[in-house]
């Protein structure tokens, strides 16, 4: 067989819980845990094939408009995945993996805020896979905070508006450091893409699905990684 090229970063909006919940008459928090666990394993087999750098959406700017017991389900979610994050401190140095949060601090629970402080912090010199989970994320946010940063600059005189370049957004944003997304995937046969890293996207290949993100295999992640490899990446050349 032919060696396929595994993306280097890949962007996953873990969609469907709540349809998957409601195919079982589950409560939809249900889904939610269900897609917890998806995360955790393809989050392994990430690292097992190589991919560099993960992203992963669990939670945006406008989820806080779902009905409270659903957020506050995420969030009891959140907790369990940082707190055994903090008990499986050496597993996870073994896994090589670095964890980031991205997204506005503002508006988090202060308790998980410290959780994602000391999560990034102990795993900070991990170096085989970064890990990024998207909560109180925003792609337009985000592009709001990095030019707030940029005009604090202006303001100081560190830089001049019409030096301003692509880069010095790129520097700004949440992944900062990090190599753009080759590849984005959506299961649940929604076909947008929500807000998420809007700015990082610009060259990205996108893949889509029919399957309900808890029902996501490994298989499903190589099938996406096949497809891709048969694309043709030209970044605006011939
Ligand atoms: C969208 O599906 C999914 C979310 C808003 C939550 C995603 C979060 C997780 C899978 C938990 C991740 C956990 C950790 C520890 C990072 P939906 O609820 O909109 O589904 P629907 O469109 O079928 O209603």
């Amino acid at each position: 067989m032919e060696k396929r090229n595994v993306p280097k970063h890949i962007g996953i909006i873990m969609d469907g819980n709540g349809r998957w919940a409601k195919q079982r008459g589950l409560p939809r928090s249900e889904g939610h845990k269900a897609g917890a666990n998806v995360f955790r394993k393809i989050c392994d087999y990430a690292d097992e094939i190589g991919v560099k750098y993960i992203t992963f959406y669990a939670f945006s700017t406008e989820n806080w408009r779902r009905p409270p017991e659903e957020v506050s389900a995420l969030m009891d979610l959140f907790r369990a995945y940082l707190r055994e994050a903090e008990e499986r401190q050496e597993e996870n140095r073994e896994k090589g993996m670095r964890i980031h949060f991205l997204g506005h601090r503002e508006g988090v629970p202060e308790d998980i805020l410290a959780l994602f402080d000391t999560t990034e912090e102990e795993s900070k010199d991990a170096d085989r896979i970064d890990v990024n989970i998207a909560i109180n994320y925003g792609g337009r946010l985000e592009i709001v905070d990095a030019v707030k940063k940029i005009a604090e600059k202006v303001r100081n005189g560190e830089i001049e508006p019409e030096d301003i370049t692509e880069d010095d957004i790129s520097n700004n944003i949440y992944t900062a450091g990090q190599d753009d997304p080759d590849l984005i995937i959506r299961p649940s046969g929604e076909y947008r893409l929500s807000n998420f890293l809007i700015w990082q996207s610009a060259y990205s290949e996108f893949w889509f699905s029919d399957i309900l993100w808890p029902d996501f295999t490994e298989a499903d992640l190589d099938k996406a990684i096949d497809d891709y490899n048969n694309r043709n990446r030209r970044f605006g050349g011939v």
